[in-house]
């Protein structure tokens, strides 16, 4: 580690508590951008400037500026909301988006389209049905999420709880969101201490992502996260205490093996007291010992690497004041929804849609965004984001049911029969994500139709295999815990990756690179075909890959990098 501090810090640094000259580049009419070291802390405010990259070429030629607007990012800790917020969501998106509304891997919404001179006014609605924005992008905690099964058992109230209590403990402290947004007043700064108690002047040195996972469900994929919470339940189905996971991420960069995807580690037993103050030991453990020379390496999954797991776990436990007990045991089943009805309590229920790659609209097939509005203006239980895209419409009452059933039918939003649709996920990427190389959201349906085709000739169309795409190696949709993973490398290119966990628990292995259309097809083809020819019974399709010989398993983020490419079943 050097002492040089990257930029981004210095950024951070002079903010004055991320106010930067925010509120002046809002008022600057000849741009609809914002300057350079704005654009890194708008980011603490929840929104990225993008542009429409579609529209690039074309601009260009008439000498236009790009066309620039913002994504905006809500807090939204374990994806729960009320029917009110539901309908500000679409009034917003209809209103200063671009007329669609995004769920996230994150149990969260992203609303993409709206210009600069919007941004005061969506967040003004936002705001008004109680949420906002700020931190949900940036080197803060992001949102919390939770196990997104709606109340079935104690357990599951009490993981949504603790999701609430640490986001509220983690949210940063600083006056700029109100003043910047809402014109408030300026607030005479104070000391460190008084403004951000916990982040101080210079926030973390990056992004930091906490989950809470109740098993056998690992929707939340608990070990992609900095830092999660696994329920350990009690006699009456309540939680007793929680095992805490460290050093999850997904990010990694090309042609770069120091970066790599890291699968979280356990940390050990904690009694259901000491959560939030465990979360703030390892918060802060982070911020004083994570990289703020090079932020490739600033995640804590390399700060463990580096520090050791032991020496990690006694500062958190010296800082918490708390003694973590040896991990508790526990077992997931899958990382996937359990889509369509299923049973509350007092005599409602829950109906899980699936939403392809989150992203909702009106259009000449079906009319989502506008059923659900039609759901929301009666429904008298929540709406629930789930960490695969989808979305739970949650406590329905019986008078209710068969409404929403056929109202969801005919907008499309119930389970499709492929199995692999059914667990797939695509990342944003083209045409907003600054960062894409390829396509993802806008690609995956169509690949996913091809193969099916390939599936069903092998008898294997309605089984589970979990599937991934990301535009880019920043890994938005997790795709490095997928069954199949599929990572943008250039235009019309992927990164092939197999032998992921169905479970979430073992990362996958660079199997073929830089396939075409064509290539993706003629690579998983044999493989389909093998697996259906060969699986033991019971056998994922992600263990058939090692045991079988498509590729080496991945014990580890370090050696996620060795022994890829096809193995010996091919090579022969
Ligand atoms: C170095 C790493 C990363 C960078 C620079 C990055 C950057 C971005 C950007 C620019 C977007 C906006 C895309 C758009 O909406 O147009 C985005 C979306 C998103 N990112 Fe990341 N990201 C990174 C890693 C991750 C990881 C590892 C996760 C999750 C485990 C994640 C979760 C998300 C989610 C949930 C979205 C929203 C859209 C979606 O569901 O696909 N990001 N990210
Ligand atoms: S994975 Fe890459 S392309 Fe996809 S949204 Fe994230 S940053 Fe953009």
């Amino acid at each position: 580690m050097t002492d040089k501090i990257s930029r981004n810090e210095r950024i951070k640094e002079a903010s004055d508590y991320l106010r930067g000259t925010l509120a002046d580049g809002l008022r600057e009419e000849i741009t609809g951008a914002i300057v350079e070291d704005d654009q890194q802390l708008v980011k603490f405010h929840g929104m990225y400037l993008q542009d429409d990259r579609d529209l690039r070429p074309e601009r260009t030629r008439k000498k236009m500026e790009k066309a620039f607007a913002f994504m905006i990012r809500v807090r939204i800790p374990g994806g729960v909301l009320s029917p009110a917020q539901w309908l500000a969501f679409d009034q917003v998106a209809r209103d200063y988006g671009n007329g669609t509304m995004r769920l996230t891997t994150r149990q969260t919404v992203q609303l993409h389209g709206v210009i600069k001179s919007n941004l005061k006014a969506t967040l003004k609605e936002i705001d008004a049905v109680l949420l906002n924005s700020i931190a949900a992008c940036g080197d803060v905690n992001r949102n919390v999420m939770c196990a997104a099964t709606p109340e079935q058992s104690p357990a599951h109230a009490a993981a949504l709880e603790l999701a609430r209590a640490i986001s509220d403990h983690l949210t940063p402290r600083t006056p700029a969101y109100r003043e910047i947004w809402f014109d408030g007043e300026k607030i005479a700064g104070g000391s460190d201490e008084v403004v951000e108690p916990i982040y101080g002047k210079t926030y973390l040195p990056r992004k930091f992502k906490i989950v809470v996972a109740v098993p056998p469900s690992n929707d939340v994929d608990v070990f992609a996260h900095d830092l999660g919470f696994i329920a350990v339940r009690d006699a009456q189905g309540g939680v007793a205490g929680w095992n805490v996971t460290v050093g999850g991420g997904m990010g990694m960069t090309h042609g770069e093996p120091d970066t790599y995807p890291r699968t979280a580690s356990l940390l050990g037993f904690c009694a259901v007291a000491d959560a939030v103050k465990l979360a703030e030991a390892v918060v802060t453990v982070q911020r004083d010992w994570g990289d703020r020379a090079n932020r490739k390496h600033a995640r804590l999954k390399y700060t463990i690497e580096d520090r050791g797991l032991e020496f990690f776990r006694a500062e958190v436990m010296r800082r918490a004041a708390v003694v973590l007990e040896p991990t508790k045991p526990f077992a997931f089943a899958s990382t996937g929804d359990r889509l369509g009805w299923s049973d509350g309590i007092e005599g409602r229920s829950h109906l899980t849609l699936f939403i392809q790659n989150g992203r909702l609209r009106d259009d000449a097939h079906a009319k989502q965004l506008s059923t659900l509005r039609q759901i929301a203006q009666s429904h008298d239980g929540d709406f629930r984001i789930t960490p695969n895209q989808n979305l739970i419409i949650g406590n329905i009452s019986a008078e209710q049911r068969n409404e929403i059933h056929w109202l969801a039918k005919d907008a499309g939003l119930l389970a499709p029969a492929s199995g692999l649709r059914r667990n797939s996920m695509a990342c944003v990427a083209l045409p907003t994500c600054g960062l894409a190389l390829a396509e993802s959201e806008r690609y995956l349906p169509d690949l996913l139709s091809a193969l099916d085709e390939r599936l069903a000739a092998h008898g294997l169309a309605a089984d589970d295999i979990v599937i991934r795409m990301t535009g880019c190696p920043n890994g938005c949709a997790r795709p490095y815990l997928a069954e199949i993973g599929l990572v943008g490398k250039g235009p019309g290119r992927y990164n092939l990756y197999l032998g992921a966990a169905f479970d979430g628990s073992r990362l996958n292995k660079l199997y073929a690179e830089d396939l075409d259309h064509a290539g993706i097809l003629a690579a998983l083809d044999p493989l389909f075909a093998a697996y259906a020819a060969e699986r033991q019974k019971g056998e994922r399709f992600g263990d058939f890959a090692i045991r079988a010989g498509f590729v080496a398993a991945t014990r580890n983020g370090r050696d996620f990098h060795a022994d890829v490419g096809t193995q010996s079943a091919l090579a022969g």
